[in-house]
Protein backbone atom coordinates (compact mmCIF):
# COMPACT_ATOMS: atom_id res chain seq x y z
CA UNK A 1 0.00 0.00 0.00
CA UNK A 2 1.31 3.52 -0.73
CA UNK A 3 2.17 5.50 2.24
CA UNK A 4 0.26 8.75 3.05
CA UNK A 5 3.44 10.48 4.10
CA UNK A 6 5.49 12.52 1.50
CA UNK A 7 8.95 10.74 0.70
CA UNK A 8 10.98 13.43 2.16
CA UNK A 9 9.73 13.65 5.88
CA UNK A 10 13.05 11.90 6.59
CA UNK A 11 15.32 13.26 4.31
CA UNK A 12 18.78 13.32 5.59
CA UNK A 13 18.59 11.45 8.63
CA UNK A 14 20.50 7.94 9.78
CA UNK A 15 18.43 5.09 11.24
CA UNK A 16 19.95 2.06 12.96
CA UNK A 17 17.39 -0.65 13.56
CA UNK A 18 17.90 -3.97 15.99
CA UNK A 19 16.15 -7.04 14.05
CA UNK A 20 15.95 -5.05 11.38
CA UNK A 21 16.82 -7.59 8.38
CA UNK A 22 13.38 -9.49 8.93
CA UNK A 23 10.02 -9.17 10.08
CA UNK A 24 7.98 -5.97 11.21
CA UNK A 25 11.84 -4.27 11.69
CA UNK A 26 12.41 -4.95 8.45
CA UNK A 27 9.36 -2.83 7.24
CA UNK A 28 9.96 -0.35 9.73
CA UNK A 29 14.12 -0.04 7.71
CA UNK A 30 11.65 -0.14 4.18
CA UNK A 31 9.57 2.51 5.33
CA UNK A 32 11.99 5.11 6.84
CA UNK A 33 14.42 4.28 3.71
CA UNK A 34 11.85 4.75 1.49
CA UNK A 35 10.86 8.41 3.45
CA UNK A 36 14.55 9.60 3.17
CA UNK A 37 16.37 7.92 5.93
CA UNK A 38 19.73 6.27 5.55
CA UNK A 39 19.42 2.53 7.11
CA UNK A 40 21.91 0.53 9.27
CA UNK A 41 20.18 -3.38 9.79
CA UNK A 42 21.25 -5.35 12.94
CA UNK A 43 21.03 -8.88 13.34
CA UNK A 44 22.38 -12.07 14.58
CA UNK A 45 22.61 -13.71 11.23
CA UNK A 46 24.93 -11.78 8.74
CA UNK A 47 22.87 -13.65 5.49
CA UNK A 48 20.00 -12.04 6.93
CA UNK A 49 21.47 -9.00 7.37
CA UNK A 50 23.71 -8.37 4.40
CA UNK A 51 20.73 -9.72 2.62
CA UNK A 52 18.11 -6.72 3.95
CA UNK A 53 20.91 -4.12 3.15
CA UNK A 54 21.19 -5.28 -0.33
CA UNK A 55 17.21 -5.65 -1.15
CA UNK A 56 17.11 -2.07 0.37
CA UNK A 57 19.51 -0.55 -1.55
CA UNK A 58 17.85 -2.13 -4.31
CA UNK A 59 15.61 0.02 -3.88
CA UNK A 60 17.72 2.96 -4.03
CA UNK A 61 18.17 3.32 -0.25
CA UNK A 62 21.67 3.92 1.70
CA UNK A 63 22.07 0.64 3.29
CA UNK A 64 24.51 -1.06 5.21
CA UNK A 65 23.72 -4.77 7.10
CA UNK A 66 26.16 -5.16 10.40
CA UNK A 67 26.08 -8.27 12.54
CA UNK A 68 25.52 -8.33 16.18
CA UNK A 69 23.63 -9.56 19.09
CA UNK A 70 22.09 -6.90 21.23
CA UNK A 71 22.87 -9.16 24.17
CA UNK A 72 26.31 -8.35 24.06
CA UNK A 73 27.54 -4.77 25.13
CA UNK A 74 31.01 -4.98 23.10
CA UNK A 75 28.62 -5.54 19.93
CA UNK A 76 26.45 -2.52 20.74
CA UNK A 77 29.18 -0.54 20.98
CA UNK A 78 30.84 -1.79 17.64
CA UNK A 79 27.73 -1.81 15.53
CA UNK A 80 26.78 2.04 16.61
CA UNK A 81 30.34 2.97 15.54
CA UNK A 82 30.34 1.43 12.82
CA UNK A 83 26.85 3.16 11.16
CA UNK A 84 28.02 6.36 12.67
CA UNK A 85 31.65 5.73 10.66
CA UNK A 86 29.20 5.10 7.74
CA UNK A 87 26.70 7.93 7.77
CA UNK A 88 28.35 10.63 9.55
CA UNK A 89 25.91 10.22 12.62
CA UNK A 90 22.83 8.77 14.10
CA UNK A 91 19.21 10.31 14.49
CA UNK A 92 17.04 7.52 14.80
CA UNK A 93 17.15 4.09 16.71
CA UNK A 94 14.56 1.13 16.68
CA UNK A 95 15.03 -1.42 18.94
CA UNK A 96 12.79 -4.22 17.43
CA UNK A 97 15.18 -7.48 18.37
CA UNK A 98 12.98 -9.68 20.20
CA UNK A 99 13.13 -13.53 21.04
CA UNK A 100 10.11 -15.52 21.71
CA UNK A 101 8.88 -19.12 22.37
CA UNK A 102 5.49 -20.98 23.46
CA UNK A 103 6.12 -22.15 26.74
CA UNK A 104 3.60 -23.27 29.80
CA UNK A 105 5.36 -21.40 32.71
CA UNK A 106 6.06 -24.45 34.84
CA UNK A 107 8.13 -25.67 32.27
CA UNK A 108 10.24 -22.65 31.29
CA UNK A 109 13.72 -22.33 32.91
CA UNK A 110 14.95 -19.64 34.34
CA UNK A 111 17.65 -19.35 31.96
CA UNK A 112 14.62 -19.75 28.85
CA UNK A 113 12.59 -16.60 31.09
CA UNK A 114 16.73 -15.13 31.40
CA UNK A 115 17.10 -14.98 28.01
CA UNK A 116 13.95 -13.36 26.47
CA UNK A 117 14.46 -10.40 29.44
CA UNK A 118 18.17 -10.52 28.31
CA UNK A 119 17.21 -9.83 24.69
CA UNK A 120 14.26 -7.58 25.19
CA UNK A 121 14.44 -5.94 28.01
CA UNK A 122 18.14 -5.96 29.06
CA UNK A 123 19.07 -5.53 24.98
CA UNK A 124 16.62 -2.44 24.36
CA UNK A 125 18.68 -0.76 27.68
CA UNK A 126 21.95 -1.41 26.48
CA UNK A 127 21.54 -0.18 22.26
CA UNK A 128 19.68 3.23 23.97
CA UNK A 129 22.93 3.52 26.25
CA UNK A 130 25.30 3.25 24.39
CA UNK A 131 23.05 4.77 21.34
CA UNK A 132 23.17 8.30 23.63
CA UNK A 133 26.18 9.77 23.10
CA UNK A 134 25.26 9.97 19.40
CA UNK A 135 21.29 10.54 19.91
CA UNK A 136 21.76 13.54 22.31
CA UNK A 137 21.72 17.61 20.82
CA UNK A 138 24.65 18.05 19.77
CA UNK A 139 25.80 14.59 19.60
CA UNK A 140 29.03 13.60 17.22
CA UNK A 141 27.98 14.58 13.78
CA UNK A 142 24.40 15.86 14.77
CA UNK A 143 23.38 19.62 14.11
CA UNK A 144 22.56 21.32 17.73
CA UNK A 145 19.24 22.42 17.31
CA UNK A 146 17.87 18.95 18.18
CA UNK A 147 17.97 14.98 19.80
CA UNK A 148 17.27 12.10 18.21
CA UNK A 149 14.22 9.60 18.33
CA UNK A 150 14.47 6.36 20.08
CA UNK A 151 11.53 3.28 19.18
CA UNK A 152 11.49 0.32 21.12
CA UNK A 153 8.74 -2.38 19.37
CA UNK A 154 6.55 -3.70 22.73
CA UNK A 155 3.45 -5.82 22.71
CA UNK A 156 0.41 -5.85 23.95
CA UNK A 157 0.71 -9.46 25.94
CA UNK A 158 1.33 -7.99 29.29
CA UNK A 159 -2.21 -5.50 29.74
CA UNK A 160 -3.88 -8.53 30.38
CA UNK A 161 -2.13 -11.52 30.43
CA UNK A 162 -1.25 -14.27 27.60
CA UNK A 163 -0.97 -18.05 28.05
CA UNK A 164 2.47 -19.70 27.63
CA UNK A 165 4.08 -15.90 27.51
CA UNK A 166 4.94 -15.13 31.04
CA UNK A 167 8.65 -14.70 29.89
CA UNK A 168 7.79 -11.97 26.94
CA UNK A 169 5.16 -10.40 28.90
CA UNK A 170 7.88 -9.41 31.45
CA UNK A 171 10.27 -8.58 29.02
CA UNK A 172 7.69 -5.93 27.53
CA UNK A 173 6.20 -4.46 30.43
CA UNK A 174 10.01 -3.76 31.24
CA UNK A 175 10.54 -2.21 27.60
CA UNK A 176 7.66 -0.17 28.22
CA UNK A 177 8.79 1.11 31.39
CA UNK A 178 12.51 1.89 29.92
CA UNK A 179 10.30 3.91 27.72
CA UNK A 180 8.96 5.88 29.72
CA UNK A 181 12.58 6.43 32.28
CA UNK A 182 14.41 7.35 29.37
CA UNK A 183 11.35 9.45 27.67
CA UNK A 184 11.97 11.50 31.12
CA UNK A 185 15.74 11.60 31.68
CA UNK A 186 16.58 12.25 28.00
CA UNK A 187 13.61 14.11 26.78
CA UNK A 188 14.36 16.60 29.55
CA UNK A 189 18.25 16.70 29.63
CA UNK A 190 19.18 16.03 25.38
CA UNK A 191 16.18 16.63 23.51
CA UNK A 192 15.67 12.78 22.79
CA UNK A 193 12.08 11.69 22.38
CA UNK A 194 11.28 7.96 23.28
CA UNK A 195 8.55 5.68 22.64
CA UNK A 196 6.97 2.65 21.88
CA UNK A 197 4.86 0.76 19.77
CA UNK A 198 2.80 -2.33 20.60
CA UNK A 199 2.09 -4.14 17.85
CA UNK A 200 -1.42 -6.98 18.04
CA UNK A 201 -0.87 -9.64 15.71
CA UNK A 202 0.94 -9.08 12.61
CA UNK A 203 0.15 -11.06 9.60
CA UNK A 204 3.17 -12.65 8.28
CA UNK A 205 5.25 -12.58 10.90
CA UNK A 206 7.57 -14.83 13.07
CA UNK A 207 6.44 -13.63 16.34
CA UNK A 208 2.09 -14.46 14.96
CA UNK A 209 3.44 -17.63 13.49
CA UNK A 210 4.28 -18.91 16.57
CA UNK A 211 2.05 -17.61 18.86
CA UNK A 212 -1.16 -17.95 16.29
CA UNK A 213 0.16 -21.26 14.70
CA UNK A 214 -3.59 -22.13 13.49
CA UNK A 215 -3.08 -18.82 11.68
CA UNK A 216 -4.49 -15.19 12.03
CA UNK A 217 -8.18 -15.19 11.09
CA UNK A 218 -10.47 -12.13 10.09
CA UNK A 219 -13.45 -14.04 12.04
CA UNK A 220 -11.70 -13.03 15.75
CA UNK A 221 -10.46 -9.70 14.58
CA UNK A 222 -11.94 -6.53 15.30
CA UNK A 223 -12.43 -4.52 12.11
CA UNK A 224 -12.35 -7.78 10.47
CA UNK A 225 -8.87 -6.70 8.80
CA UNK A 226 -5.87 -8.55 9.81
CA UNK A 227 -2.50 -6.11 11.06
CA UNK A 228 -0.04 -5.83 8.39
CA UNK A 229 3.92 -4.97 9.27
CA UNK A 230 2.75 -1.62 7.37
CA UNK A 231 0.88 -0.56 9.62
CA UNK A 232 3.60 -0.99 12.68
CA UNK A 233 6.06 1.19 9.92
CA UNK A 234 3.39 3.85 9.39
CA UNK A 235 3.33 4.16 12.89
CA UNK A 236 7.30 4.46 13.27
CA UNK A 237 7.17 6.98 10.56
CA UNK A 238 4.63 8.97 12.22
CA UNK A 239 6.56 9.03 15.72
CA UNK A 240 9.77 9.31 14.02
CA UNK A 241 9.33 12.35 11.83
CA UNK A 242 8.49 15.71 13.04
CA UNK A 243 4.72 15.12 13.19
CA UNK A 244 5.34 13.14 16.93
CA UNK A 245 7.49 16.05 17.73
CA UNK A 246 5.59 16.38 20.80
CA UNK A 247 4.71 13.16 21.33
CA UNK A 248 7.13 11.55 23.78
CA UNK A 249 7.28 8.37 26.96
CA UNK A 250 3.94 7.01 24.94
CA UNK A 251 3.22 3.03 23.75
CA UNK A 252 1.67 3.41 20.79
CA UNK A 253 -0.91 0.26 20.49
CA UNK A 254 -1.41 -0.69 16.92
CA UNK A 255 -3.88 -3.90 17.07
CA UNK A 256 -6.96 -2.63 15.48
CA UNK A 257 -8.50 -2.34 19.19
CA UNK A 258 -7.99 -5.70 19.69
CA UNK A 259 -6.52 -6.09 23.04
CA UNK A 260 -10.13 -4.26 24.60
CA UNK A 261 -12.09 -7.11 22.76
CA UNK A 262 -14.04 -10.10 24.10
CA UNK A 263 -16.30 -12.33 22.82
CA UNK A 264 -19.49 -11.57 22.53
CA UNK A 265 -22.11 -12.79 24.39
C1 LIG B 1 11.22 -23.69 26.27
C2 LIG B 1 13.15 -22.73 25.47
C3 LIG B 1 12.64 -22.74 24.15
C4 LIG B 1 11.32 -23.27 23.96
C5 LIG B 1 14.62 -21.85 24.12
N1 LIG B 1 14.36 -22.18 25.40
N2 LIG B 1 13.58 -22.16 23.35
N3 LIG B 1 12.46 -23.20 26.53
N4 LIG B 1 10.66 -23.73 25.05
N5 LIG B 1 10.76 -23.32 22.74
C6 LIG B 1 15.28 -22.03 26.52
C7 LIG B 1 16.41 -23.01 26.40
O1 LIG B 1 16.05 -24.29 26.87
C8 LIG B 1 17.49 -22.37 27.24
O2 LIG B 1 17.29 -22.60 28.62
C9 LIG B 1 17.25 -20.89 27.02
O3 LIG B 1 15.90 -20.75 26.54
C10 LIG B 1 18.16 -20.33 25.96
O4 LIG B 1 18.00 -21.09 24.77
P1 LIG B 1 19.02 -21.02 23.55
O5 LIG B 1 18.47 -21.83 22.44
O6 LIG B 1 20.40 -21.33 24.05
O7 LIG B 1 19.00 -19.47 23.24
P2 LIG B 1 19.39 -18.71 21.97
O8 LIG B 1 20.05 -19.60 20.96
O9 LIG B 1 20.11 -17.52 22.41
O10 LIG B 1 17.97 -18.33 21.36
C11 LIG B 1 17.12 -17.47 22.08
C12 LIG B 1 15.72 -17.54 21.49
C13 LIG B 1 15.82 -17.01 20.09
C14 LIG B 1 14.88 -16.61 22.32
C15 LIG B 1 15.18 -18.93 21.55
O11 LIG B 1 16.64 -17.75 19.25
C16 LIG B 1 14.51 -16.88 19.42
O12 LIG B 1 13.44 -17.13 19.84
N6 LIG B 1 14.58 -16.41 18.27
C17 LIG B 1 13.39 -16.17 17.48
C18 LIG B 1 13.11 -14.74 17.46
C19 LIG B 1 11.61 -14.48 17.38
O13 LIG B 1 10.78 -15.33 17.57
N7 LIG B 1 11.30 -13.23 17.05
C20 LIG B 1 9.93 -12.82 16.98
C21 LIG B 1 9.60 -12.25 18.29
S1 LIG B 1 7.90 -11.89 18.33
P3 LIG B 1 18.11 -23.79 29.42
O14 LIG B 1 17.58 -23.70 30.83
O15 LIG B 1 17.73 -25.09 28.75
O16 LIG B 1 19.57 -23.45 29.28
C22 LIG B 1 7.59 -11.05 19.66
C23 LIG B 1 6.24 -10.41 19.67
C24 LIG B 1 5.33 -11.07 20.61
O17 LIG B 1 8.37 -10.89 20.51
C25 LIG B 1 3.96 -10.49 20.48
C26 LIG B 1 3.19 -10.96 19.28
C27 LIG B 1 1.71 -10.64 19.36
Amino acid sequence: MESPFKGDILKGKVALLTGGGSGIGYEISVQLGKHGASIAVMGRRKNVVDAAAAALRSQGIKAVGLVGDVRKQDDAVRVLESTVKEFGKLDILVNAAAGNFLVPAEDLSPNGFRTVIDIDSVGTFTMCREALKYLKKGGTGKDSSSGGVIINISATLHYTATWYQIHVSAAKAAVDSITRSLALEWGTDYDIRVNGIAPGPINDTTGANKLVPEGLSVETEPLFKLGEKWDIAMAALYLASDAGKYINGTTMVVDGGLWLSRPRH
